[in-house]
């Protein structure tokens, strides 16, 4: 079973993909948070930080594309392809209401025979570079199941199954549920009843019991995508495949290199931000008990003395309870 790294906005970026291959090693792959493709340009700066392969040693890591027209895609895909990638993800699944508005991530979901113009036209520019530059290109689709009802799944699912796509990736929410309610697993089983190989699972995997129902209930699955659960524990994917649990020691390590890293990227303020919102997910791996008060001054914390302070107490006193 592969273990993926879901892509995550503002989170996942490569001084986390870094920390977490170093610290706790990584996963099979990891995927770069969403790229807007654009006609104007390939990329913005940030983006192309983020993607180049020199900061991204020893990394698996397959860029993700948000389009919602060939055009765009193909200036993108040159970009990328002259980098080096040779495997990309299409994005079906943010459901933010500005991206869905325009038509693209979960938008894509709003019509099928959009959905299946658009993967025409992307398989075309693949087949156009492929030809050009004689490589061998794949692309995957991390999707929803749909807008926000169950009848819409077969459609989109029968979209899906008339391309050679590498992989599909499937969350199995609706557009309106952002990540709230629950999964709707027999959506996920339908696509399963279809075609094992390629299927990958992703959604509320937070414990070793959630990775081994699903590994139980889908046997034969080609992997399972985290997001989440590695933010509460950077070393989810470590304790999935030896058993070997996080320590306290470790995760300071991997905290106190994030907190370098981002300073140096964008000044400690901003650091300090960012990481309060990773701090929100693995807050859930303490023990409330012994680290409430310690998370409290995380949160509060402005400057980077009390930002080192509170994380310090919080190492010091605290029990992780995973
Ligand atoms: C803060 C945040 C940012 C995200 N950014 C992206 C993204 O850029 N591209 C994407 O496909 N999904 C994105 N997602 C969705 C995750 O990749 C994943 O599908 C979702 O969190 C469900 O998986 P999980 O339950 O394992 O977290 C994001 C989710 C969160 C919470």
């Amino acid at each position: 079973m592969k273990l993926y790294m879901a892509p995550m906005e503002q989170i996942t970026g490569y001084v986390f993909r870094n920390a977490m291959q170093d610290v706790f090693g990584g996963a099979d792959k990891f995927f770069s948070p969403f790229i807007t493709a654009a006609v104007k340009r390939a990329m913005r700066t940030r983006e192309l930080k983020d993607v180049n392969p020199a900061n991204n040693p020893n990394i698996c890591l397959v860029p993700q594309i948000m389009t919602k027209d060939a055009e765009s895609f193909e200036l993108l895909l040159c970009a990328l392809t002259d980098m080096g990638y040779r495997e990309f993800n299409l994005n079906a699944g943010c459901p933010s209401g500005t991206v869905v508005a325009k038509g693209k991530g979960a938008g894509l979901l709003e019509d099928p025979s959009e959905l299946d113009r658009l993967l025409h036209g992307l398989f075309e520019v693949m087949r156009k570079i492929e030809d050009e530059r004689s490589v061998k290109l794949s692309l995957s689709v991390k999707t929803r199941i749909g807008m926000e009802e169950a009848w819409e799944w077969d459609d989109i699912l029968a979209v899906y199954d008339r391309y050679p796509l590498s992989e599909l990736i499937i969350h199995p929410r609706y557009s309106k549920q952002y990540y709230n309610g629950s999964v709707d697993i027999s959506a996920f089983e339908k696509a399963y009843r279809l075609k094992k190989d390629g299927l990958i699972y992703n959604g509320d995997i937070f414990t070793i019991k959630d990775y081994s129902d699903l590994n139980e209930r889908f046997k034969g699955l080609s992997g399972i995508m985290a997001g989440r659960g590695i933010l509460m524990d950077p070393g989810f994917f470590r304790r999935i495949r030896t058993g070997r649990k996080t320590d306290k020691a470790e995760l300071k390590i991997f905290y106190n290199r994030l907190f370098e890293a981002y300073s140096e990227d964008m000044g400690p303020g901003n650091a300090i931000m960012r990481l309060k919102e990773l701090w929100h997910y693995t807050a859930m791996s303490f023990d409330p008990d012994t680290s409430a008060k310690a998370l409290k001054a995380i949160k509060k914390s402005r400057s980077p003395e009390e930002y080192s302070s509170a994380v310090n107490r919080l190492f010091d006193v605290s029990k992780l309870i995973l």
